[in-house]
C-alpha cells in the first residue's frame, strides 16, 4: 500500500530520501498532484510510467526550484535561452511548462523519446522545498492512472495509485490553489513558439511579456483534439483528446444545434434522474431537482473558483451512488477569457466531445 504522511520537517526529509533512493513521491503543487520521481534515473523515471499506466512515449515534465537549475539540464539554442529566461523570470515559479532542447544528463525516458524536455518551477511551498531538500530535478506527471482525472488531493492519488508499496503521498494544508494543469509552450527553433495545452498563463501574457523585452517571435496555438485511434501529428501524446475523463460516462450540455448534429444524446427525465449535473454560475439551479445530485463549480460565477473545483467536483461525481451520467454546463464555450478557454479544454477533453440534450421540464 501506498501511504499518506502530513507536511512537515520529518515528512520533508523522509520523502528526500525516497526520492534519491529512486523511490515515488507524489507532492502538490499550484496546478494539480504531481507523481515525482528522480528524473536523472532510469529506474526511477520508468516506475513512474509503471504507476500510471502511461505509454513511455508521453514525455515527463522536469521539476526544479531555479532558473540556474533549468539550464542544467537543458542545451538551449540562444533563441531558447532567451525566451526561455524572459518567460520563467516572468511568470516562474507558476502554472507554465517550457518545452526546450534536453541536456545530457536526465534519464532519456523523461523526453518519451524525443529531443525535447518540458521544464516547471512550481508555484507551491511543499513541492519547492521538496525538490530544494532532494537535491535532485524531480519528473512529475499529474498522480492520476492514465486517462483519468487528474488529481487535486493526498486522497485522490490514494484513490488511483494507492495499491503501489513505493509510493508516499504528501499531504498539505496549501491546495492546489490553480486546480488544472499547467500552460504547455513548447519553444522550437528560431523565432517560433507553440501553445500545446491552455492554462492559468494565456498566450497574450507571453505574447506581451516577449514584446516587452523585444524579442522578435512568432506564437500560435497548437491546441488540438486527437482521436485515441488517430496518433499521427501529435505534437505531445497529451493531445489525446480521452484525457482527465471519469469513470462514467460524461457529456457537455449544449443548446447549440451545430454541436449536436455530432455524437449527441437526448437526456428525458428518467436518464436526468441517474444524472450528476455540474453547473457555473446557478444557471440550472431552478431545474436542480430534476437530478440525482446537482453540482455548481462556482455559485457566484469567478473562473478562479471554477477552476479550482473543477477536477475534484468531477471525481466526487463518478462516485455517486446511482450515477450514471455527468453533464457539464459548458458555460465557457465561447472566446474571450483565457482561464475559461482552458477549463473548457479540460471540459472538452472529460467528455471526449460527446455532447447531451436535455428535455425542457
Ligand atoms: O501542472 C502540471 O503541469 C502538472 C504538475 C504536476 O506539474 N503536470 C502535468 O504533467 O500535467 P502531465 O505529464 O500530466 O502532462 C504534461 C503534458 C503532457 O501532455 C505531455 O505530453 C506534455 O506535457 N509534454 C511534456 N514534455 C513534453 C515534450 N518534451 N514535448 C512535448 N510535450 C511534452
Ligand atoms: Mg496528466
Amino acid at each position: 500500500m501506498a501511504k499518506i504522511m502530513a507536511w512537515n520537517d520529518q515528512t520533508k526529509s523522509f520523502c528526500a530520501t525516497e526520492l534519491r533512493q529512486n523511490r515515488l513521491v507524489s507532492f502538490p503543487t499550484e496546478t494539480v498532484y504531481g507523481l515525482g520521481a528522480n528524473a536523472l534515473s532510469d529506474e526511477a523515471v520508468l516506475k513512474v510510467f509503471r504507476a500510471k499506466g502511461r505509454p513511455q512515449t508521453d514525455p515527463l515534465i522536469v521539476h526544479v526550484h531555479s532558473i540556474e537549475v533549468a539550464f542544467l539540464h537543458t542545451a538551449m539554442t540562444p533563441f531558447q535561452s532567451k525566451c526561455f529566461s524572459t518567460l520563467m523570470e516572468k511568470f516562474s515559479p507558476g502554472p507554465l511548462t517550457l518545452i526546450v532542447n534536453v541536456g545530457p544528463n536526465l534519464s532519456p525516458h523523461v523526453t518519451g523519446g524525443s529531443s525535447t524536455v518540458g521544464i516547471r518551477i512550481p508555484d507551491h511551498p511543499v513541492a519547492l522545498e521538496l525538490i530544494k531538500e532532494c537535491r535532485l530535478p524531480v519528473a512529475a506527471p499529474s498522480a492520476n492512472t492514465f486517462g483519468h482525472v487528474s488529481p487535486t488531493s493526498a486522497q485522490h492519488v490514494m484513490d488511483d495509485l494507492g495499491k503501489n508499496n513505493e509510493l508516499t503521498i504528501i499531504e498539505s494544508d496549501h491546495p492546489c490553489q490553480i486546480g488544472i494543469e499547467s500552460t504547455v509552450v513548447k519553444i522550437e527553433d528560431e523565432d517560433k513558439l507553440v501553445v500545446l495545452r491552455p492554462g492559468a498563463i494565456s498566450l497574450l501574457q507571453i505574447k506581451d511579456c516577449l514584446l516587452e523585452e523585444g524579442i522578435e517571435f512568432e506564437i500560435s496555438n497548437r491546441v488540438s483534439y486527437i482521436k485515441n485511434n488517430n496518433k499521427k501529428n501529435m505534437d505531445s501524446p497529451g493531445q489525446l483528446i480521452t484525457h482527465y475523463a471519469p469513470r462514467i460516462n460524461t457529456y457537455l450540455l449544449s443548446e447549440n444545434r451545430d454541436e449536436l448534429k455530432e455524437h449527441s444524446l437526448s437526456f428525458d427525465n428518467d436518464m436526468l434522474l441517474k444524472t450528476i449535473f455540474i453547473d457555473f454560475n446557478g444557471e440550472y439551479l431552478k431545474q436542480k431537482n430534476r437530478f440525482l445530485k446537482y453540482f455548481d463549480l462556482s455559485s457566484k460565477g469567478d473562473l478562479d473558483e471554477a477552476s479550482s473545483n473543477l477536477f475534484s467536483v468531477l471525481r466526487e461525481s463518478e462516485n455517486i451512488d446511482g450515477g450514471e451520467y455527468i453533464i457539464l454546463n459548458a458555460f465557457c464555450s465561447g472566446e474571450g477569457n483565457d482561464l475559461a478557454n482552458a477549463i473548457f479544454d479540460r471540459m472538452y477533453r472529460a467528455t471526449s466531445g460527446k455532447y447531451a440534450k436535455i428535455w425542457r421540464k
